[in-house]
C-alpha cells in the first residue's frame, strides 16, 4: 500500500493518479475525504498530521509514503509514527533552496525543507529526497491578472526558471516509490529548459491565444504587499531565491528521463493543458 500525504492538492493528486493507473493500491490522506474528488479505486482515508489519533488508521499495512507538505506544516509525529508502523520507504518533495554542507540554510524556505529531510533521515526509514525548484503550476498565481488584461505586472522579467510539470514530479515520485535503487539519493528535478519570465508568459500567450507580455515592476513595493497577507519571511525568501536568477539560466539535468525512461514535459505542453484554468 502507497500512502500519499498532501493527496488533494497539485503534486500529491497527481503521483496518486500515476500510481492508480498503474494498478498500485494507493490510498490518499486529507482532512476532507467527501472534497477529494479522486479517482474511484482509490483509498481515501480522513487524517491530519496534527492529529496524532489519525495516524494509525493512515499508516496501517503501508509499505512507502509520499510526504508532500505545505510549508511550515511540523510533520515529526507522523514520521516517528510511520517508523513504528513499520513503513519501508519515504519519499518527501522537498525544495532546490536546500544546500548541503552548510551550518545554516539561507533563507526560512531552504531550513523548513532541510528540516524535514533530517526528520526524514532521524526515523532510519529509507528515504528519498526529491528537490525542485519553480514547479510550472506557480504560473497559476498569474491568473488573477489576466482578468484584467494582457500584462503580467511583477518583479524580475529575466529570472530564469526550469519550470517542472508536476506530471514529471509525480511520475519520479511514482517510480521511486516503487522502484529500488533510489533509497539515500537526493534528486534535484528539472524542467525541459530554461525560460525567463517574460519567455514564460509570451509561451503562456501563445497556448492562451492571447498576445500576453510580461512587464518588470519594482520588487519591494510587491514584498510588502504579499507581507501583508503571508509570512514576510516567506515572500522575502521567494523573491531573493527568484533574484538570485536573473541572468542566470536556471540548471537543466537528464534528472527525469533517467528515471521515468521519457523527457520532460515542456512549459508550452503545461499551458496548452491548463489553458482552461485561465480562462
Ligand atoms: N510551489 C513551489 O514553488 C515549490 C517549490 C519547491 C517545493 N515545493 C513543495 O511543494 C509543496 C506544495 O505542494 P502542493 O502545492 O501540491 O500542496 P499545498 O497546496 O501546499 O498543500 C495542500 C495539501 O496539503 C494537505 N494538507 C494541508 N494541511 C494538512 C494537514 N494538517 N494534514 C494533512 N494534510 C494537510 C492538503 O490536504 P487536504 O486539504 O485535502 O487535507 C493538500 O493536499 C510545498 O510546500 C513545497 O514543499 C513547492
Amino acid at each position: 500500500m502507497f500512502l500519499v500525504i498532501g493527496a488533494t492538492a497539485h503534486f500529491g493528486r497527481q503521483t496518486v493518479e500515476a500510481l492508480h493507473e498503474e494498478g498500485r493500491p494507493v490510498r490518499a490522506l486529507t482532512r476532507s475525504p467527501e472534497k477529494a474528488g479522486l479517482p474511484e479505486g482509490v483509498e481515501v482515508v480522513q487524517g491530519d498530521l496534527a492529529v496524532p489519533e489519525t495516524f494509525a488508521a493512515a499508516l496501517d499495512g503501508v509499505t512507502a509514503v509520499l510526504l508532500v507538505l505545505p510549508y511550515g506544516l511540523d510533520a515529526t509525529a507522523f514520521l516517528e509514527a510511520a517508523a513504528k508502523s513499520g513503513v519501508g520507504r519515504i519519499v518527501f518533495l522537498s525544495s532546490g533552496a536546500v544546500a548541503d554542507g552548510v551550518d545554516e540554510q539561507a533563507d526560512v524556505i531552504a531550513a523548513y525543507h532541510a528540516g524535514v529531510e533530517r526528520a526524514i533521515t532521524a526515523t532510519g526509514v529509507p528515504a528519498t529526497m526529491l528537490r525542485i525548484m519553480f514547479p510550472a503550476i506557480n504560473s497559476l498565481a498569474f491568473g488573477m491578472q489576466l482578468q484584467g488584461g494582457d500584462v503580467i505586472r511583477g518583479a524580475y522579467a529575466d529570472a530564469a526558471f526550469s519550470m517542472i510539470h508536476e506530471r514529471d514530479v509525480a511520475d519520479v515520485a511514482a517510480r521511486v516509490l516503487t522502484g529500488d535503487g533510489h533509497e539515500g539519493r537526493v534528486y534535484e528535478l528539472a524542467g525541459a529548459a530554461s525560460l525567463t519570465q517574460a519567455e514564460q508568459v509570451r509561451v503562456l500567450g501563445e497556448a492562451l491565444g492571447r498576445p500576453l507580455r510580461f512587464e518588470e515592476v519594482p520588487d519591494r513595493p510587491l514584498r510588502e504587499q504579499m507581507g501583508e497577507f503571508m509570512d514576510p519571511d516567506f515572500v522575502n525568501a521567494l523573491f531573493d531565491l527568484m533574484a538570485a536568477t536573473v541572468g542566470r539560466p536556471a540548471p537543466v539535468n537528464s534528472v527525469v528521463e533517467d528515471i521515468t525512461g521519457h523527457e520532460p514535459r515542456t512549459y508550452a505542453q503545461w499551458a496548452s493543458e491548463h489553458a482552461g484554468d485561465f480562462a
